[in-house]
């Protein structure tokens, strides 16, 4: 009955390059959707690590513990290996057969009028991207896509030219491709993320680059102390200087996360001076400490070994479903099939 029920939800797939453990900002853009979207839809979550090696090849140190990190966070956060199939890139090494296959009809132009691709060939100083890697990395998210034949996949505003190229691959395989007059790798859409502003501590755009970052794993201790340092409106010079929350990162943050009252007293008492802005922030660190403290409690019943197990069986079950779509590409392309 379950199985049934698996079967007529549309199929979402979606993915994320493991950069260590995982902050609010990852939670907001994405996580906090997909842990959404386990009821109604059949989930494929994974880790993309063999992306991370496209930027970072030089220094693979971190490179195992950096997905163990990733699934905790994603178990943290209410991804439910029984509901959705959890998964990491490395482990379902077909992945890398459909990306060299894709490579054959894809162009080169293609790739390079990927928009991120030239800006980041640009602004990422002291790492040579003149690699074939680098240039090939959206070709490999299109075969992370296509592998699973899904309806969508959930992803922020900065992915959707990605998923363009995802679906131009797909539309020039099954132009040349078909397997009994069918095509084999569906255009999947892009289902846009909702990416409320969610300012890290410095008021810029929360970013393990500028190190404005609050954890998912941050203990209580520690989110109060980076709430007190925390910029606000600039405007409140004074505690007698009335401010606005809606100029104020920490607004933002209460606007997010605190309840109808809290967020009440805090535009009534900004507004009026008559509350302080540490007051103001303790509340916002209350609010935190909210939503943060399950998903540690949480994290903490997994051990490291029951998170590879997860991995583990996940990858397993990825991995059958990929052979499916492989099994297909290797018929319509007239291919020898792989020994069963
Ligand atoms: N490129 C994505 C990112 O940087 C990660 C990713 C890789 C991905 N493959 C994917 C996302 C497939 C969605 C689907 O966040
Ligand atoms: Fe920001 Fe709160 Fe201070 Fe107003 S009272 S400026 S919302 S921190």
């Amino acid at each position: 009955m379950a199985e049934q029920n698996l079967i007529s939800r549309p199929r979402v797939l979606s993915g994320m390059r493991p950069t260590g453990k995982l902050h609010l900002g990852n939670y907001m853009g994405a996580l906090a959707n997909w842990v959404k979207m386990q009821d109604a839809y059949e989930c494929y979550f994974f880790i993309a690590d063999w992306h991370a090696l496209t930027t970072d090849y030089a220094d693979t140190t971190n490179f195992l513990d950096n997905s163990r990190e990733v699934i905790l966070d994603y178990l943290a956060a209410g991804l439910d290996p029984e509901r959705s199939v959890l998964f990491v890139q490395s482990k379902v090494p077909v992945h890398a057969e459909l990306y060299l296959l894709l490579g054959m009809i894809t162009s080169l132009g293609w790739l390079e009028r990927v928009p991120t691709y030239k800006e980041q060939l640009e602004n990422l100083v002291g790492k040579d991207l003149t690699t074939y890697g680098f240039l090939g990395y959206p070709l490999l998210q299109a075969a992370d896509i296509l592998m699973y034949q899904p309806k969508y996949v959930p992803v922020g505003q900065d992915q959707v030219a990605h998923v363009e190229l995802t679906r131009e691959v797909a539309r020039r395989f099954n132009h040349f491709y078909q397997l009994d007059g069918r095509e084999v790798l569906p255009e999947p859409d892009a289902l846009l993320t909702p990416s409320p502003k969610l300012p890290g501590t410095d008021g810029r755009k929360m970013s393990k680059s500028y190190g404005n970052t609050i954890m998912l794993t941050d203990p209580e201790p520690e989110i109060r102390r980076k709430l007190k340092t925390m910029v606000t409106d600039p405007a409140r010079v004074r505690r007698t200087d009335p401010g606005d929350p809606d100029k104020c990162p920490v607004g933002d943050l209460h606007k997010l996360f605190s309840s109808p009252e809290t967020l009440g007293k805090v535009y009534e008492g900004c507004r009026s001076a008559g509350i302080g802005c540490i007051e103001c922030k303790g509340w916002a660190a209350d609010s935190l400490v909210q939503i943060l403290l399950p998903m540690q409690e949480r994290r903490a019943r997994y051990s490291n070994a029951d998170a590879e197990n997860i991995l583990e069986d996940g990858s397993a079950r990825a991995r059958q479903r990929a052979e499916q779509t492989m099994a297909e590409v290797r018929a319509a392309m007239k291919l020898a099939p792989a020994r069963q």
